[in-house]
């Protein structure tokens, strides 16, 4: 009985494991997203539009610490920090909490990947951006 119950134990335990991998691939791959946020690219729009910087990636304005304040590289625009852990932040008068508002998500994803790589990100990309700041 007693090794009955081991082995029903392992088997729950396999099954659990299986389904942690799982979900974790499906939400993205951090270690990827801190590759892709850290990435500055030569030469791209936002390159192009801000005197003195040659190279642009997600990290020029949203800062190499996600918990720190960014600032925007042509209009010196304070940007709140990006980790989630970050919680509600409070901005040009509006007050919202990171990575929840959809609308404003896609509004952000489509003009910053333009901006940095001449192109939307494709789903993967924000998946993996999306865990790595999500893990911070
Ligand atoms: C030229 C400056 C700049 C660069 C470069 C930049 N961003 Fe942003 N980003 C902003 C600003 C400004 C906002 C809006 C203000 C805010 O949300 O704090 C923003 C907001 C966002 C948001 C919305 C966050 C939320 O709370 O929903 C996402 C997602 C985002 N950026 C992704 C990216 C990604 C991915 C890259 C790199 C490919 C990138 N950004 C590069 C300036 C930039």
């Amino acid at each position: 009985m007693k090794s009955f119950k081991t082995i029903i134990c392992a088997l729950t335990l396999g099954a659990a494991l299986v389904g942690t991998t799982a979900t974790a691939q499906a939400a993205g791959d951090a270690a990827a997203g801190e590759a892709f946020y850290n990435t500055e690219i030569a030469g791209n729009k936002y390159a192009k539009s801000a005197p003195g910087y040659n190279k642009v990636g997600c990290v020029t304005c949203h800062s190499s610490n996600l918990r720190n304040n960014g600032a925007h590289i042509k209009t010196g625009k304070i940007i709140g920090p990006m980790a989630a852990s970050a919680g509600r932040i409070s901005l040009g008068g509006k007050t919202y909490t990171r990575f929840t508002d959809n609308k404003k998500m896609a509004k952000w994803f489509k003009r910053n990947c333009n901006g940095v790589l001449g192109r939307e990100c494709t789903p993967t990309e924000k998946d993996n951006f999306l865990a790595f700041v999500k893990s911070k």
